[in-house]
């Protein structure tokens, strides 16, 4: 039995609907106005909102809204007589769980509200578990790291290499997210040997070597009831297979091997290697790095290798005293970026004026000056410009034209005109022949220059 609240400011279909999803076994509170249904939320907990869209005060999408900021988990059903195609889509895309249309029959009514009713409930088990597995994996994980203390942060360090490798590699999320838990999972297994085998502190003979390799189906078999975890398994089961096929525990090779078992190998590996062990000490990551280029292609995915490779080479992962360490990418050094700002001005000194007001207003711009509209249209062939300052009395005498020749060259420059006139026609004009903006002569009009380049050139 569900929680509902129904709002519809007409009592009589407000009681038929209640009654409907009464008679469907739900315990039903009724509202006659959005307001009040909002005040009901505040002080019960409901399971879902069924509500009328068109109704006095707020309406029904109004109510959604609000529903979705204040109790987000809280589906609504929204019922309207106006099935407009505009009123679905807005209710579809402002995230209604569910749509019934005026007349409406009983089944129609009870179908919306057990489908949202169940949907809330789908996504609320997701959610639990998407919380959930990694807690259980970790504490799994725990149990092994607790029986042999050179093993602390192990799991860890390696998943978060993993991890790095299955980004550069482009997995999805969710298959990131099931690398994750299998990464952390994936000695699970070791549970089942004995302490004197797996912490034995010298190399192991044949016997107690077939004993360690039981340890990933051990770990797949433990993990087999757990259906939370069910999509690690194949990392747990197939982290010691090896590309060419003479791992264990199937032998499998090449990309028969779930690519996530053969991440989390070399992950794994990398990390044992530069990690202290019982009887040894870290490799230097010269070792480490022979040690990758040596089994590329043997023991691991060349593919995987290579990631890792690169990320030791660009330095995004090294090898400090405390265990393996993964760095954010170096973010490329800060590039001087020169502003080249075109002027067409045929007056000396005026050209003099507005250069210096530009080299103040922009740092870093450089000024180029066209004295002629034929010599701006050959500075722009095949140069990139920032910004374009046009006087409107060129020499040539062609006046706007200026502009169109511009913007022929460079559709997106933006483009200040400068002009003696004052006048809205002229403003219109410069608009229309592609200025960008538009600043008269006179006064204080250097600094409105100023604000508008600003404006038009991102600092
Ligand atoms: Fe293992």
């Amino acid at each position: 039995m569900s929680r509902i609240l129904v709002i519809d400011d007409e009592a009589v279909i407000r009681m038929l609907v209640m009654e409907i999803l009464e008679t469907a076994g739900h315990e039903i509170t009724g509202a006659d106005s959005a307001e009040r249904a909002l005040t009901l939320l505040e002080e019960s907990q409901f399971d879902l909102v069924v509500s009328d869209i068109i109704m006095p005060g707020l309406s029904g999408l109004e109510l959604l809204g609000l529903v979705q900021e204040r109790h987000a988990s809280v589906p609504v059903v929204l019922v309207t007589g106006a099935g407009t195609y505009d009123t679905l889509s807005q209710a579809l895309t402002r995230g209604a769980a569910g749509l019934v249309t005026k007349p409406f029959a009983h089944a129609d009514l009870q179908a919306a509200v057990s489908d949202a009713l169940d949907r809330a409930a789908r996504s609320r088990d997701q959610l639990r578990e998407r919380l959930l597995a990694p807690t259980l994996a970790s504490a799994l994980a725990n149990a092994i790291e607790a029986r042999d203390s050179y093993l602390h942060g192990h799991c860890e360090r390696l998943a978060s290499l993993a991890v790095r490798i299955a980004e550069e590699l482009g997995l999805s999320p969710d298959e990131i997210e099931t690398l994750r838990l299998g990464a952390i999972l994936h000695d699970i297994g070791k549970i089942g040997i004995p302490d004197r085998v797996l912490l034995k502190p010298a190399a192991l003979d044949d016997e107690e070597r077939l004993i360690v390799e039981t340890h990933p189906t051990i770990g797949d078999k433990l993990l087999e009831p757990l259906d939370l975890l069910a999509a690690a398994r194949p990392i747990v089961r197939h982290h010691h297979e090896r590309w060419d096929g003479a791992g264990y525990p199937d032998g499998i090779a090449g990309e028969a091997i779930p690519l996530g078992a053969r991440i989390v190998a070399v992950a794994d590996s990398v990390e044992v290697m530069s990690a202290r062990q019982l009887y040894r000490q870290p490799r230097s990551p010269e070792e480490i790095v022979a040690e990758l280029h040596h089994c590329r292609g043997k023991q691991w995915d060349p593919a995987v290798i290579d990631v890792a490779l690169a990320l030791i080479e660009s330095k995004q992962l090294d090898f400090p005293p405390g265990g393996l360490r993964l760095l954010e990418a170096a973010a490329p050094p800060p590039q001087t970026t020169h502003v080249a700002v075109l002027l067409v001005e045929a007056d000396d000194d005026h050209a003099a004026v507005v250069t210096a007001t530009i080299e103040r207003a922009l740092e870093g711009a450089v000024v180029a000056r066209a004295r002629t509209v034929s010599d701006a249209a050959e500075l722009m062939n095949g140069a990139s410009w920032s910004l374009a300052i046009v006087d409107h009395q060129s020499p040539d005498g062609i006046g706007m034209e200026i502009l169109d020749i511009l913007r022929e060259h460079d559709a997106r420059l933006p483009i200040v005109m400068l002009t003696g006139e004052d006048s809205e026609e002229t403003a219109i004009n410069a608009f229309r022949h592609g200025a960008s903006d538009y600043v008269v002569k006179g006064g204080e009009y250097l600094d409105r220059l100023t604000t508008r380049v600003r404006g038009l050139v991102p600092a």
